[in-house]
């Protein structure tokens, strides 16, 4: 491939990183509750997602409205509390939305924290 293209094709990937966003240690802290039980869980996101070779971000980032998931549409960058709500009768609600998503994949792999502690 000529320098340039190269040159090209790795601004790209910059680029594409840029947009979709690296996302970093994070604590899932959510402004929506408003206190907390436990200390907030921090989540090195990237550092995870590397270690459990999750390649697909809608395992995480779903997209969904009127009460159904979807699974073909992303939504990644948009906070889990934009569509689930602390109090949500009928529907998951966001505390559990969080702890059913981790907590499950944890389990059914073995691999993971199950526990509050963990
Ligand atoms: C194991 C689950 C999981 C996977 C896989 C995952 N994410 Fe996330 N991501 C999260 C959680 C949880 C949050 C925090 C959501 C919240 O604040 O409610 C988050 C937050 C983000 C944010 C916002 C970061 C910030 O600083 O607020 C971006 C951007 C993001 N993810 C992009 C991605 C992309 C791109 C992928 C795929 C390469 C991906 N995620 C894969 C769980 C995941
Ligand atoms: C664009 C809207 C949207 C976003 C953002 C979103 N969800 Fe959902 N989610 C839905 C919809 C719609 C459903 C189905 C109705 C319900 O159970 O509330 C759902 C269902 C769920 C369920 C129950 C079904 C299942 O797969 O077990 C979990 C758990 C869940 N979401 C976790 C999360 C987490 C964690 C995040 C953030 C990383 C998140 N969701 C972000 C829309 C969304
Ligand atoms: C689709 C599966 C899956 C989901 C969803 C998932 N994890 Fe994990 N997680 C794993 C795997 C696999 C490991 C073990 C990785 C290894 O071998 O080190 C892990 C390990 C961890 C660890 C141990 C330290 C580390 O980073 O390896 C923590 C903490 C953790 N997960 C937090 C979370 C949180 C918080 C969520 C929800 C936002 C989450 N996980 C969602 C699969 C998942």
């Amino acid at each position: 491939m000529p320098l340039h293209a190269l040159a090209r094709a790795g601004l790209a990937v910059t680029l594409l990183f840029g947009l979709l966003g690296t996302a970093h240690a994070l604590t899932l802290k959510s402004d929506a509750f408003e206190s907390h039980r436990r200390p907030a869980v921090p989540f090195d996101h990237d550092a995870h997602n590397e270690r459990a070779k999750i390649e697909d971000c809608l395992i995480c980032h779903h997209g969904g409205e009127n009460g159904v998931i979807d699974p073909e549409v992303g939504s990644e960058g948009t906070p889990c509390s934009e569509c689930h709500e602390v109090k949500a009768s009928g529907r998951t609600p966001l505390m559990r939305a969080y702890h059913k998503q981790c907590i499950e994949c944890h389990r059914d792999l073995n691999k993971g924290p199950t526990t509050c502690g963990g």
